[in-house]
């Protein structure tokens, strides 16, 4: 595939797109990812001391102590203010165009639902704030998490109420955020949804991840070899994609709609981003091939990666969970 109409044409005739995203598609949008250079576990390695700054959301540190956790929670809860970056309304844009059978997203900031694509298109891996439970075996209450948000916001630990009138020394049950830390299994619609996508898809975007936590990251595999898959990142990352398009998220999906002629519709919200972006659909995004399948787009090394090339790596960073569990492959 060495000419990026090719890739284009890839979109152009599927009609049940499975997309996987990261943190890096909500980088432009202002939040930080986990493991860039200045991502967050950066500055929780940092702020808190931690030689591994994963720790942060291993289950097993959060029931010792929440304190940690709450105190930087705050920086990772959705914030009303943010808006979706050109990635997200691309997704959207996807659904509306009839394009795209599912969004298997890792990201907890709710973006992608602001931009518009559906509950039922949607399959939140990690888990997300919109809910959280008691972690008191004997209660496990679940709230809404816009009734915990003042205490998140102002780093504090959550209590239940229920469980504060009935214990003895008033301490309650910690009300914990439903997303899914380290240790935890990922919510049943995650295999559920897999299981009909896998026969279903006829091709697969992986969208600004790492693909270093398990089982998110054996995701890809289960579609090589049924479908074409492309990834769009900054940086490669370990996998057997039949395209790889490095690069800002947003910009490759700018040179995407470009290439499709897809000015038609949306094409304001496009071109209002704050960062501007997507406004270079109408411009050209500059982007260069190497064979025999990597398209380096602007801010990319001419190397066409960040790190060294992760398909050397593949063996060492085998995971050894157990399909289900939350993993890192990196600890
Ligand atoms: P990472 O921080 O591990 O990876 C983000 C990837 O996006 C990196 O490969 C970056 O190079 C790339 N990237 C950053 N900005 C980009 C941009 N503008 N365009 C394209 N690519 C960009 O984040 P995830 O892979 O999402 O778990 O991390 C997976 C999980 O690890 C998270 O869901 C989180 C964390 O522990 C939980 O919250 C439980």
């Amino acid at each position: 595939m060495s000419h990026f109409a090719d890739v284009a044409h890839l979109l152009r005739r599927a009609k049940n797109v499975v997309a996987l995203v990261g943190a890096g598609v909500s980088v432009s949008c202002g939040i930080p990812d986990f493991r860039s250079a200045h991502g967050l576990y950066h500055s929780v390695a940092e702020r808190f001391g931690l030689s591994d700054p994963q720790q942060i959301f291993c289950i097993d540190h959060f029931e010792d102590d929440p304190s940690m956790f709450f105190e930087f929670a705050s920086q990772i809860m959705p914030q009303p203010h943010v808006r979706p970056s050109p990635t997200h309304r691309f997704l959207a844009e996807l659904q509306s165009r009839r394009r795209l059978l599912r969004l298997y997203s890792q990201n907890i900031d709710g973006l992608e639902k602001r931009a518009g694509v559906s509950e039922q298109r949607t399959v939140l891996c990690h888990g997300s704030f919109l809910t959280a439970t008691c972690t008191s075996r004997a209660c496990k209450r679940r709230v809404k998490g816009t009734s915990i948000a003042p205490q998140v916001a102002a780093g504090l630990v959550p209590r239940c109420i229920k469980c504060q009138k009935n214990s003895d020394d008033d301490s309650g049950g910690v009300l914990k955020p439903d997303i899914v830390f380290f240790g935890e299994k990922l919510p049943n619609r995650v295999a559920d949804c897999l299981e009909t996508d896998i026969e279903k898809a006829d091709l697969l975007l992986v969208f600004g991840t790492s693909l270093q936590v398990a089982p998110v990251s054996k995701i890809p595999a289960m579609f090589y070899g049924h479908v074409p898959s492309v990834l769009v990142n900054r940086e490669l990352v370990a996998g057997h994609f039949d395209v790889e398009l490095l690069g800002d998220c947003d910009d490759v999906v700018a040179a995407l709609r470009a290439e499709l002629g897809w000015h038609d519709r949306s094409a304001a919200r496009y071109v209002d981003d704050a960062r501007g972006a997507a406004g270079a659909a109408t411009t050209n995004v500059a982007y260069h091939f190497v064979p025999p399948k990597r398209f380096l787009f602007a801010n990319v090394g001419s190397e066409g990666a960040r790190r060294d090339d992760p398909e050397d790596q593949n063996n060492s960073n085998e995971s050894e969970d157990d399909g289900v569990t939350n993993a890192s492959h990196t600890s």
